[in-house]
């Protein structure tokens, strides 16, 4: 079963039980030991394994203008009217009424604990589209901390994706840190777009859309967070996923494919952003010239 929810080899399964790290129901587990899926809790440091399954995990990619709270007072639309509304689900973290890119709607509140408490320090990547042509040393300000009211930011990784466009790669949650952050440094966002949060990356899903999460890329969520608890972000960071991306007509399309993401298809028309794909360093050019290297 630990082999099967991703937890690697049976050889590393068998050493986790070994190890005391299993328990089911509470009660730590000796290998052999038999397990009813549908009803005991089987959990791994603390942490339940599982799929449970009554519990829905669904991908949207969410238009400007939408609202991520359950309910909006002033009447707009709100992120849950995109998805079925049984069983009712609620949005992973929140992102601002304009931003727009991939939220998580789930009713599982272990998950959703997990993927937004700041201890857990889940990646979320966003393209950015800046007022102005940030230097250097502006993206460099970014990628070090910036002062904001409540405090420096960690430390995050940034690169140019071309003329006012920017990647940034944070593991924290503030409210509308990327904005603020931007804002900081001389070039207040125009456009900001969230294209990936830990592992969970889509480009094809078009604004608006929502489609259910895969077995393996919830396995690969929960592994990522089980990690991120054994502090072990090193050996299995979802930044080694990482690709250089662009955003064409809305729906998160990867850069490396010149194909999808000719000029003429790019958001231009709504956002004047050069997209491109000669003018988007690659990620390693980017990296040699724009990126320190991991920032934990
Ligand atoms: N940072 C922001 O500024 N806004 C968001 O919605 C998410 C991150």
């Amino acid at each position: 079963m630990l082999a099967r929810a991703g937890f690697g080899s049976r050889r590393v399964c068998e050493d986790l039980i070994a190890d005391g790290r299993v328990t089911v129901n509470g009660e730590e587990i000796v290998l052999g030991a038999r397990v009813e899926v549908d009803r005991d809790v089987v959990e791994v440091d603390g942490v339940p394994i599982g799929i449970q399954p009554d519990s829905v995990y669904y991908l949207l990619n969410k238009p400007p203008g939408v609202v991520t709270t359950a309910v909006d007072p002033q009447g707009r639309t709100t992120a849950l009217s995109f998805v079925p509304t049984e069983p009712r689900v609620h949005s992973v973290g929140r992102l601002d009424l304009e931003t727009e890119g991939l939220l998580l709607l789930t009713n599982d509140g272990q998950l959703t604990h997990r993927l937004t408490h700041p201890s857990f320090g889940v990646e979320k990547e966003y393209l950015a589209e800046v007022e102005g042509d940030p230097s250097r040393g502006a993206l460099r300000a970014l990628r070090e901390g910036v002062e904001l009211d409540d405090g420096l930011t960690a430390p995050a990784r940034v690169s140019a994706q071309g003329p006012s466009l920017v990647r940034i790669v944070i593991h924290e949650g503030r409210n509308r840190q990327v904005r603020r952050m931007c804002e900081a440094v001389g070039h207040p966002v125009t456009r900001l777009i969230r294209t990936r949060i830990g592992s969970l990356r889509d480009t094809q899903l078009r604004p608006g859309s929502w489609r259910e999460l895969t077995q393996d890329e919830l396995r690969e969520l929960e592994r990522s967070v089980l990690l991120l608890d054994e502090a072990a972000t090193t050996e299995a960071s979802p930044a080694d996923a990482i690709t250089a991306e662009a955003i064409t007509d809305g729906a998160i399309t990867d850069e490396a494919s010149p194909a999808e993401a000719s000029p003429a298809e790019a958001i231009t028309d709504e956002a004047s952003v050069d997209m491109n794909p000669a003018a988007v360093p690659s990620r390693d050019q980017a990296d040699e010239a724009d990126e320190v290297p991991e920032d934990s």
